[in-house]
Order: structure tokens, then sequence, then C-alpha cells
């Protein structure tokens, strides 16, 4: 683990290892139409380049329970719906909530018109690491937190349970606990079968010390949207990659192929909770100090809780 870490960092680390790894995995997204699509408009007027749905919807749950001083659900599906837009690349079913949200109808039926059961595609998955910073000291806090933020675009329990599952992996890492603990911990708190066998699987590698290559990760673990076909693989590169470079982490998790942006957000923010801010070399990033003074206004919110047990030398 590494040491002498400031907390604020690790806040900072949390948003903007998301931010990167979704900007820069996202060129390698899907199949030829996509990447065309994304080389038309990957990048902003000034040469940065934009993120997608992962880092909008992080920041619009974080900027929401800023402004509320607490969750609220019905203002953060309002938030989602009206941050809309085509080109961040949002989930096939979450377009079509964000949409009827938009046109008044309240979360809780919107979500439901789409997937009866709530899409257990990983869009909730990928926006929850951040809750871990909000709620760093309660365990059950936290994991009702990471639950109902999930319900607003994803009630599946699956979908669910993904975002459960990244906010007590960030939380381990911030609380700098060894390998064995982040899994264990984070493993007691699956509740689906569908999440637990893969998660299962990546536990078994990781606490193994396997060296996998992508291709085999992309095949034992997955590369796809869902939560059991990325947020196991998201956490696998994240938690094996957290004593190695941000870059290595990236080049790993983009040859895995499939959903890159967001296994690659999912995991690069796991790493910036452990490591802090990553290095992204001459890369330019929409927002990126905007994200970064949100993160330090996260731990201005969350600070007197987050220090009492981060004392980490
Ligand atoms: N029944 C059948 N298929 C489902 C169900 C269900 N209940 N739930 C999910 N799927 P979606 P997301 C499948 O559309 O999770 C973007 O690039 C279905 O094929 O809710 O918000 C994001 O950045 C559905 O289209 O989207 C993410 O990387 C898919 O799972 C990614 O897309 C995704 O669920 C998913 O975003
Ligand atoms: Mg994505």
């Amino acid at each position: 683990m590494a040491r002498g870490i400031h907390t604020e960092d690790r806040y900072l680390g949390c948003l903007l290892g998301l931010a990167a790894g979704d900007a820069l995995g996202a060129p390698y997204e899907g199949g030829i139409l996509e990447r065309a699509v994304w080389a038309a408009i990957g990048k902003t007027r000034l040469g940065e380049r934009r993120w997608t749905d992962d880092t909008q919807m992080t920041l619009d749950l974080a900027e929401s329970i800023l402004e509320r001083g607490g969750l609220d659900l019905d203002a953060l599906g309002v938030r989602f719906a009206s941050s809309y837009r085509w080109s961040r690349g949002y989930g096939p079913g979450t377009v079509k909530v964000l949409k009827r949200i938009r046109r008044g109808q309240s979360w809780e039926s919107a979500t439901r018109a789409v997937y009866p059961d709530g899409s257990y595609g990983n869009g909730a998955a990928m926006r929850s690491t951040v809750l871990a910073l909000f709620y760093p000291e309660d365990a059950e806090q936290l994991d009702h937190a990471a639950r109902s933020a999930a319900e607003v675009t994803h009630g599946h329990p699956v979908g669910v349970d993904g975002a459960a599952l990244l906010a007590h992996v960030a939380r381990g890492l911030l609380h700098g606990d060894d390998l064995g603990t982040v899994l264990e911990e984070a493993n007691a708190r699956v509740r689906t079968d569908e999440l637990a066998g893969p998660f299962g699987i990546a536990s078994e590698r990781l606490l193994e010390g396997a060296a996998l290559t992508p291709a085999e990760v992309a095949r034992a673990l997955g590369n796809g949207m869902t939560v059991p076909t990325s947020c196991p693989t998201a956490v696998y590169i994240g938690l094996n990659y957290r004593e190695r470079s941000f870059d290595e982490l990236l080049r790993f998790a983009t040859e895995c192929g499939g959903d890159t942006d967001t296994i690659a957000a999912m995991a690069g923010s796991l790493w910036g909770v452990a490591n802090g801010r990553p290095d992204i070399g001459e890369e330019r990033i929409e927002g990126w100090d905007e994200i970064a003074g949100l993160a330090r206004r996260i731990y201005g919110f969350s600070a007197p809780a987050a220090n009492q047990t981060n004392n980490i030398e």
C-alpha cells in the first residue's frame, strides 16, 4: 500500500483518476463506428480530451450532495437529466430514463418504464467510488447511500450491487487497508449471485498474485457494460495496478477491450484513491482544474469524519 499519502490527495485521485481513465479510455471503446465518432468529437475546441457519462454522472452526484447537504434522490434525478448530452455516450437504457425525467416523470416510474426490474448496466457502479469520499467512516451508511443513489437509474439488484461494490472497495483503499481486508469487506457486502461469482474469481486471482494477460482477464472476468461483466474486471485492474504507474494501468485496461472507458474509469478511480492524482504526462483533460476543485470541496465537506481515521503516515 502506498504510504505517506494525505487524505486530500486520495480525494483528488478518486475524481481525477476516474476522469483520466474515462477520457483516455474512451478512444478505445467499441467497434470501428464508435471509434470514428469519438475521433470526431473526443476533444474540446482547446484540444483537451473529453470524458463521457461516467465522469459527468460522478460530478453530478457529488455536486448534488454538496448542494443539498446530503443525498436527495429527487434532486439527483433532475440533475442527472439536465446534464444529459448525447455526445457523452450514455448507455441506451439510461438515455431513455433521463429523457423521461426531463419531461417531468418521477425517477421512480422513469427507471421502471425502461426495464421493469431496473437496469443491471454498470452505469451506477461507474459513478459510485465518489460516495466513499462522502461517507468514509460508517460502512453501513456508505452501503445505504451507494444503493440508494444507484436506484435513480439502475434499480435492478445487480445494478445496485455493483454500485455498492465499487463504493466499498474505494472506502477500503481510502483507509489504506491491505488487499486481503479490502477484498474481504467488499465480498461481505455483495448480495447477488450474479456479482458474487465473478467477483469471487477476481478476488482469488488478486490474492494469488496471478499475472493475467488482458485477453485472459477479458475472458475470465469480462469487458462488457453490465455489472457482472465489468465491475470485477475493474476492481481486479485497479487493485492489481495500485502499486504500479497509472500509465501501466491504463494500457492494461484499454487492452482488455470492450467497455474501455468505464472499466478504465472505475479502475483509474480506485488507483487514484490509493495513490493520489495520476500523472497524465502531456495529456490535457477537459475540466481538470474544476474537477480538482470539486474534490477539494468534498474533502472540506467530509474532512472532520475523514480525518478521524485517516492518519496514514
Ligand atoms: N434487462 C435486459 N438487459 C439489460 C438490463 C435488463 N434489466 N439492464 C441492463 N441491460 P444501460 P448504463 C443491458 O442501458 O448502465 C455507457 O458507455 C442492456 O443491453 O442501463 O447506464 C456507459 O458509460 C443495456 O443496454 O446503460 C457504460 O459504460 C446494457 O445492459 C455503459 O454504456 C447497459 O445498461 C452502460 O451504461
Ligand atoms: Mg462508458
